[in-house]
């Protein structure tokens, strides 16, 4: 990242000799729109590798395709924020724990892998609570950089994406003891501390906001490495509950607050088509991963190794002819398709607003 870093550094001087005289330094141009991320590992561009815990891709083969090093991104290239800073003209977004990391004016990446919305789902992780925290100590950077007036239009004109929920669902799925009632109750839990967030960032001025639905996790390599089937597992419905309630509690957001703007992304069947239809979107192989070992190459975190020698996992000639690149992450091919719908899919997909009309809007 050395390179996009000096080549950040001389733009933003450029930008600030070029369109702003020496009064009003720190000023955005007009068009300036921030980038804010949340989440977990589908847009964690390394938070975790300054965290202790499992599921940091910071050893090769991740990262080799496109950075030619390990960013403790969870891919052999570019995520989906990637794809859209590339659409929008902007800087990649860079991780909120990345040491020197001070200037927020493009925005802040605070995904981490493994994060849920609630903090028992992986203790270590940046849970959904902990980013709101990281954002507001940046409000705070920001409105001494910039000045009260300017931070706040600089976060009224931002777009802020999501991408929760995954890893709540996979940890109650994976508690065999829970009973009805408290599946019910940590739903609400969960759809609870998020709308609260939601309204944490409208009340500083938050506008634009993008979310994914939950993919279908049973079509995972992951998945299927445990079950050691060539089929989907879970109950599909439940994710499909979980998918139209976020759509009606988007809806309900919606009218309680004036101005809110909203992306819904349908992930999961963008995905889902890719994974079982995968000859159709140029894909040759949308069951195993491309890297690690175990059925389907689905064992958890057996992708990657320091040093990047190759021991105790294998690594697909082309990951591009892969859907899923280790066992729970798409590959970066399929990453640019998703983010293409995202950019500006068709509406069905996309909706109502898609991520180009955020970054184009005033
Ligand atoms: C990670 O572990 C090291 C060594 O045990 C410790 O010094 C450091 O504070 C820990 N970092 C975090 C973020 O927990
Ligand atoms: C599910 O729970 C078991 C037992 O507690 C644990 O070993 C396993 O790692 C968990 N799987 C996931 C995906 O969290
Ligand atoms: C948020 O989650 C906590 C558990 O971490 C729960 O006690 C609380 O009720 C939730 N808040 C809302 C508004 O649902
Ligand atoms: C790389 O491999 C060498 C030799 O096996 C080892 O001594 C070193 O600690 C490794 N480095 C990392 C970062 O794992």
């Amino acid at each position: 990242m050395l390179h996009m870093d000096n080549f950040s550094s001389l733009f933003l001087s450029f930008c600030t000799i070029l369109l702003l005289p020496a009064s009003s330094h720190g000023k955005q141009p007009e068009n300036h729109v921030a980038f804010f991320i949340f989440g977990d590992s589908l847009l964690d561009s390394g938070n975790n590798v300054y965290l202790n815990g499992t599921g940091k891709g910071d050893s090769l083969p991740y990262g080799e395709t496109f950075f030619k090093h390990p960013t403790g991104r969870l891919c052999n290239g570019r995520i989906v924020p990637d794809y859209i800073s590339e659409y929008a003209k902007i800087l990649f977004i860079k991780p909120y724990l990345e040491p020197g990391f001070t200037d927020y004016t493009n925005g802040v990446n605070f995904a981490s892998a493994g994060a849920g919305v609630l903090p028992g789902t992986h203790p270590g992780t940046l849970y959904f609570k902990l980013q709101l925290n990281y954002f507001e100590e940046v409000v705070k950077g920001l409105k001494q950089q910039l000045g009260d007036a300017d931070a706040h239009k600089l976060l009224s004109k931002a777009v802020y994406t999501f991408s929760i929920r995954g890893n709540d669902y996979i940890t109650l799925q994976n508690n065999t003891k829970a009973t009805a009632s408290f599946r019910k109750l940590y739903m609400i839990m969960i759809l609870g501390n998020f709308t609260v967030g939601i309204k944490q960032l409208y009340a500083h001025g938050g506008r634009k906001f993008a979310f994914q639905n939950i993919g279908l996790i049973g079509c995972m390599p992951a998945t299927r490495a445990s079950s050691r089937s060539e089929g989907c597992l879970h109950d599909p419905t439940v994710i499909a509950k979980m998918n139209i309630g976020l759509s009606r509690l988007l809806k309900r957001i919606k009218q309680g607050l004036p101005g809110f703007k909203y992306a819904l992304f349908d992930y999961y069947t963008s995905l889902t088509m890719r994974t079982l239809h995968s000859s159709q979107f140029g894909f040759k192989d949308g069951k195993s991963a491309c890297c690690g070992s175990g059925p389907f190459n689905g064992l958890l975190f057996s992708c990657g190794k320091k040093n990047g020698t190759a021991s105790g996992f294998t690594l697909c000639r082309d990951s591009s002819e892969y859907v899923w690149f280790d066992a729970a992450h798409p590959t970066e091919m399929a990453n640019q398709q998703l983010a293409s719908l995202l950019w500006d899919g068709p509406s069905h997909t996309v909706g109502p607003y898609n991520l180009k009309m955020f970054f184009e809007m005033a």
